[in-house]
């Protein structure tokens, strides 16, 4: 148990660097901007602001009101911004939030970030590919190809529309969806459904990633103005067709149909659509002058992405009754009820439906990047086996990582439903926004002396904040959420005990200690699993 807290110094990350040869610094201020803008941008704004404005069967919708659920995400965020551009700007090391709690929480809280990074960037990348796959059947049944149900969703979905077709519903969203149940093939009893092209675009980016891709900081602008022109265009599109009593009909329940429970309830889910201003902190060793840089790029995206958020959502809400956009291509469905004219529209769906394609594709390039690189620190610090940082011997990239991340989120991109996989990824990020806010308070007491480029003001009062807003979003996501996030940290406390804690370089500079079994934590482990599982969690 001795050195669980060791700290690797930011000195030590930066000799790391200087070991490995540093990457080249060509990202001005405004690259990094778009590099957030870029990742932020994707599935959460096109396909989960339905459930969030008319909610699901585990909490109510926030109706128009989900113009305040983004506000109220944005400060959230707001909080945690500053906090990692402090770090960011501090320890300009391409890690992010794994690296910068090794720096200031010790090994075991990064051990703990790493491992629910995982959740971030792997299990949010099949909430994106699952978002994809929606908007990509759109697109192509404008070429008139038709795919069967059963090829695009996955089996929760489809039994749920099953049910509300049962209890009368006709919208023709839900009964394409319930199609896959009576028109799937079956294996014995058990019908095959699965989202065959989810499945094939996440293994499509692994051989280009497993080749290697020039992350060039031009072609991200091109696809970041085409993402940002792409909703700027559905604003105006929609501006000419607001009826603003469809904010405020008293027969829809008014502004607000939910109060304050439905408005928190929604911010919870929207929280997907803002993740990625902080995977800005990852490209620090290549930004010019990141103690500058940095903190710019991660609040200019944040930023940006909030007025557009709230500026679409306001448009979205405005243009049809709020009960209708309950589906996962909200804006297209949005338009369709808009009661503008046919050839308009029609025209508007296609250029949002490729749009949005092109827009979630690059998202999900930047995640399935991310995590393998993120193993291969992890796997360089000796708490992930040595595999995970061999580098091709031709391409020079993390292969293996690479494709096991690849086989994950594609088979789970397959056959899971968009809303669980968003709640999970969602109370992941805002844990790790959580440590991340108090990092910086530990360092600032343990270094006080280190430089700060950017200092967030009024520590530990703001970093604070951050860490009450967070839970307050977190404490919005359903029992079940709560209780698989649970399991996934428990899984990882047992994988430390029984590798990182022998193999981790830090605390045994002269090759990894004989392996022992570790009661104590795992009998630990063992009664907080126990705990959850038969009095925490009983009810759900
Ligand atoms: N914010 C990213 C998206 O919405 C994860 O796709």
């Amino acid at each position: 148990m001795h050195g669980l807290f060791t700290r690797k110094s930011v000195a030590d990350c930066e000799q790391d660097i200087a070991e490995r040869g540093g990457l080249k610094r060509s990202l001005t201020k405004w690259h990094l901007t778009a590099l957030g803008v870029g990742a932020t941008i994707g599935a959460g704004i096109f396909a989960t602001t339905g459930t969030a404005i008319v909610g699901d069967a585990y909490r109510p919708g926030a109706g128009p009101a989900i113009i305040l659920s983004f506000v109220l995400t944005a400060v959230a965020c707001g909080f945690a911004a500053l906090c990692y551009a402090e770090f960011a700007a501090m320890v300009p090391i391409a890690g992010s939030a794994y690296t910068y709690a090794y720096a200031s929480l010790g090994e075991f809280v990064a051990w703990i970030i790493g491992w629910d990074l995982i959740i971030e960037y792997a299990v949010g990348n099949i909430g994106v590919a699952i978002g994809w796959s929606g908007h990509f059947r759109e697109l192509i049944e404008y070429f008139g190809i038709h795919l069967p149900a059963w090829l695009a969703t996955d089996y929760r979905s489809a039994s749920d529309a099953a049910a509300a077709v049962a209890g009368g519903a006709t919208e023709a969203g839900v009964l394409y969806l319930a199609s896959a149940i009576t028109n799937a093939p079956h294996l014995g009893s058990v019908p095959i459904i699965f989202n065959l092209p989810a499945f094939l675009a996440v293994m499509a980016i692994t051989a280009v990633l497993v080749k290697g891709v020039k992350e060039s900081a031009d072609s991200n602008n091109v696809m970041v103005l085409l993402k940002v022109g792409l909703i700027l265009f559905f604003i105006a599109v929609g501006a000419f067709l607001i009826k603003p009593s469809n904010w405020t009909d008293p027969v829809q329940g008014g502004f607000m149909p939910n109060g304050f429970a439905g408005v928190g309830a929604g911010a919870a889910i929207i929280f997907f659509s803002y993740i990625g201003f902080d995977a800005v902190s990852t490209a620090a060793e290549e930004a010019k002058d990141p103690a500058r840089d940095m903190p710019f790029g991660i609040i200019m995206s944040l930023v940006i992405c909030t007025v557009l958020y709230i500026a679409l959502s306001a448009v979205m809400t405005g243009i049809a009754p709020w009960k209708m956009l309950g589906t996962a291509e909200p804006m297209l469905t949005a338009l369709e009820h808009s009661g503008g004219s046919p050839v308009l529209l029609n025209v508007s769906r296609f250029i949002i439906a490729l749009g949005a394609v092109i827009a979630m594709f690059s998202v999900l390039l930047v995640f399935q990047l991310g995590q393998p690189r993120i193993f291969m620190s992890m796997s360089r610090d000796g708490l992930l086996p040595p595999f995970l940082a061999k580098l091709h011997p031709r391409f020079k990239t993390p292969y293996v990582g690479t494709i096991l991340t690849g086989l994950f989120v594609a088979t789970f991109a397959a056959t899971a439903n968009i809303a669980e996989v968003v709640d999970l990824t969602n109370i992941g990020t805002l844990f790790a926004f959580v440590l991340v806010s108090l990092g910086v308070i530990v360092l600032r007491y343990k270094e006080p002396e280190r430089p700060r480029p950017f200092r967030v003001p009024w520590v530990p009062f703001t970093p604070l904040v951050s860490v009450v807003a967070c839970f307050y979003l977190m404490y919005q996501l359903p029992c079940i959420t709560w209780r698989r996030f649970s399991w996934w940290l428990l899984a990882g406390l047992v994988i430390y005990f029984l590798y990182g804690a022998f193999h981790s370089r830090l605390r045994n500079p002269n090759g990894p200690a004989p392996f022992k079994l570790l009661w104590i934590p795992l009998v630990g482990v063992a009664a907080a699993a126990a705990l959850l599982h038969y009095v925490v969690f009983a009810s759900c």
